[in-house]
């Protein structure tokens, strides 16, 4: 039986198969009107009522068969919402079935949908709308249970004035007599709730790879087609590594600035942020991460919140493994170095004994957005890293993965079946000497200590050798009235990510000397960087010293996009800054409604300004 503590909904006694959503957007009232109909099943006998998550939606009405049923909406929970309780007007014994109509709208307040105005889109000539639903937000699309325990396929017809896209298939589009577009969609693989997704806006498609188009507005159709050639590598590396990618198509769409992630993994169409337009292709790893979720985290799912490490620890040791097999071991290893000092960071931000530094939180009367950090990501990378290793390499961890995902494919899962089914590979194809490797592994530190996990991996740091040799000599020339042993040269040979981790050294030291910072700024061209990661450490860097040339910078940078990962250290940090507080503030305050509904409430709370 399916336990999350993030979901009202009775979970142990009905599942969801089905949803199939008919719905109208309207771009003037800001509202997605419609219908869902669920296809439910009892998974226990006796079943009178269904209870479904739903957030700030207006309810109009509710009908199985043509025949109204009665409902309630619970008061509102403050961080899961309005429990719909729906009466069958019938009991259900264990495998009944019923198919349930409700009749609903979107409001103003439901936080998984950003209507934009004309002027926050790049054309500023047609408004725009998309959806973000991890974690818990898809409550405030559709009535739903949602949950990733449930996982349903789905169909939509959506009626909408621009162009619409989902986490689907397309199947067809119909023109209407008001100037409308009927646009219908089919979601045949089984998913959680949370990766339904919708975008509507003047977008324009074009094809990158043999099943992969790039959606976006038109006057970044060429940059974003050019940016992501390699899409079509990086899905044939995982399935190399993997299963057959089951999805069928792979789209792209590149949002609206203010998309408050990197990447989503939304099937069959992963949204991404504009700020990976780089124009040197150097942050599409974002891209293989979205990819390689595809298998871990949409075929193989967390049951609830609390083993999201299963997800995006999974996704992120599969992310290193393509990119290791496109650019080289060395490639891999240093973006793990990379990952590490985001833990570090991760783990000093909240403090080493804080219960969301476990890699399994308990998340009960805990919003998910408030656990979300690289905890998941990091310390679950590095204990695959660390049992690949121990286990004995490659050879037998590689088909592990494989047969994990056989095995979990279409199921939701959590750390103790994870654990289970490793030990019965490991046992059945390699014998007891494996387990008695897997014995030795300290199962409670990794899972339920906090802090930095119990062992250190070592990674290879060619890479990374450069980086710190500049940043120590730049360190050493800090009582140097002017330093002349630096140029432009130093770091012309530098990738991306070796300015990344030159800064990322910086960072942990002593803050140099405003006239270094100067200096370093007229060699390095830090602060024109076009390079997202790039020009945000060089901000940071810059906010720990009290540089107070770079503010307007910065309040330039956070809010030109609305990817959390920047804007919310950015402004948390000039918060923290000298003469920096009321900056940050006001910033926010006079940009609130350009941030995602997700990020501005995170921000604020950052900022003090709610709690
Ligand atoms: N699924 C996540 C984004 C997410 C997580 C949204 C939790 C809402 C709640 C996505 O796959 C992700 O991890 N994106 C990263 C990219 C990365 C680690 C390469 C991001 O947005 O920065
Ligand atoms: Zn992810």
């Amino acid at each position: 039986m399916p336990y999350d503590p993030n979901s009202l909904s009775n979970l142990d006694e009905v599942k969801t198969n089905h949803i199939h959503l008919d719905l109208a957007v309207d771009f003037i009232a800001k509202a997605l009107t419609g219908s869902a109909e669920l296809d439910i099943e009892a998974i226990a006998d006796n079943v009178s009522k269904v209870v479904l998550d739903t957030s700030f939606i207006d309810i109009r009405s509710v009908s199985a068969g043509g025949a109204a049923l009665k409902h309630s909406l619970e008061k509102r929970h403050e961080k899961f919402g309005s429990a719909l309780t729906i009466e069958l007007g019938q009991t259900l014994a264990k495998g009944g079935k019923a198919k349930i109509v409700i009749e609903y709208a979107t409001t103003q307040e439901c936080t998984a949908c950003q209507w934009l105005e004309p002027s926050q889109t790049v054309g500023k000539k047609h408004p725009y709308l998309f959806t973000q639903c991890q974690a818990i937000h898809a409550r405030s699309l559709v009535p739903c249970q949602d949950s990733p325990s449930i996982k349903l396929t789905y169909s939509a017809s959506i009626n909408a004035p621009l162009r619409a896209v989902m986490s689907a298939v397309p199947t067809g589009e119909e023109k209407q007599a008001n100037g409308t577009t009927t646009y219908k969609f089919h979601q045949k693989t089984r998913m959680p709730s949370y990766l339904i997704a919708l975008a509507v806006g003047n977008l324009e498609g074009r094809e990158i790879g043999p099943r992969s188009t790039v959606w976006t507005e038109p006057e970044v159709i060429e940059a974003a087609a050019w940016e992501f050639v390699d899409t079509e590598t990086f899905i044939k590396k995982g399935e190399e590594l993997l299963t057959p990618y089951d999805w069928g198509r792979y789209d792209l769409l590149v949002l609206p600035a203010s998309f408050p992630y990197g990447g989503m993994e939304n099937p069959c169409l992963t949204f991404v942020t504009p700020s990976l337009l780089a124009g040197d292709r150097s942050l599409v790893d974002v891209v293989a991460h979205e990819i390689a979720h595809s298998w871990m985290g949409n075929l193989v799912t967390t049951e609830n919140w609390e083993h999201f490490w299963l997800n995006e620890g999974f996704t992120v040791f599969v992310e290193r493994k393509i990119l290791g097999r496109m650019q080289g071991k060395e490639h891999s290893e240093f973006s793990a170095i990379i990952g590490h000092k985001a833990l570090v960071e991760s783990v000093e931000l909240y403090g080493k004994d804080h219960p969301f530094t476990a890699l399994r939180p308990c998340l009960r009367g805990e919003d998910p957005d408030d656990a979300f950090s690289s905890v998941p990501y990091e310390k679950g990378f590095n204990l695959l890293y660390y049992l690949e290793k121990h286990l004995g390499g490659a050879e037998v961890f590689e088909p592990y993965l494989r047969a994990h995902v056989q095995e979990f494919a279409g199921r939701s899962i959590n750390t103790d079946d994870w654990k289970a089914f490793l030990y019965s590979f490991m046992e059945k194809n390699f014998g007891q000497e494996k387990v008695d490797l897997l014995n030795k592994v300290d199962w409670e530190a990794w899972l339920a200590g906090t802090g930095m996990p119990p062992v250190e991996n070592k990674f290879d740091d060619t890479l990374a050798k450069a980086c710190n040799c500049l940043c120590k000599k730049w360190n050493e020339s800090r009582h140097e009235n002017k330093p002349t042993g630096f140029s432009a040269k130093d770091i012309e040979e530098f990738s991306s990510n070796q300015k990344v981790v030159f800064l990322e050294r910086v960072s942990e030291i002593e803050p140099l000397p405003h006239s270094h910072l100067d200096l370093m700024d007229e060699l390095y061209h830090l602060t024109e960087v076009r390079n997202s990661e790039v020009k945000f450490r060089w901000q940071m860097i810059c906010l720990k010293a009290n540089y107070e040339k770079i503010y307007p910078e910065v309040v330039a940078f956070a809010t030109s996009m609305g990817r959390m990962k920047f804007c919310r250290p950015l402004l948390r940090s000039l918060y923290l800054a000298k003469n920096g507080a009321e900056l940050a503030r006001t910033t926010f305050q006079n940009n609130r409604s350009f941030y995602h509904p997700i990020a501005a409430t995170m921000i604020a709370k950052d900022l003090g300004l709610s709690k």
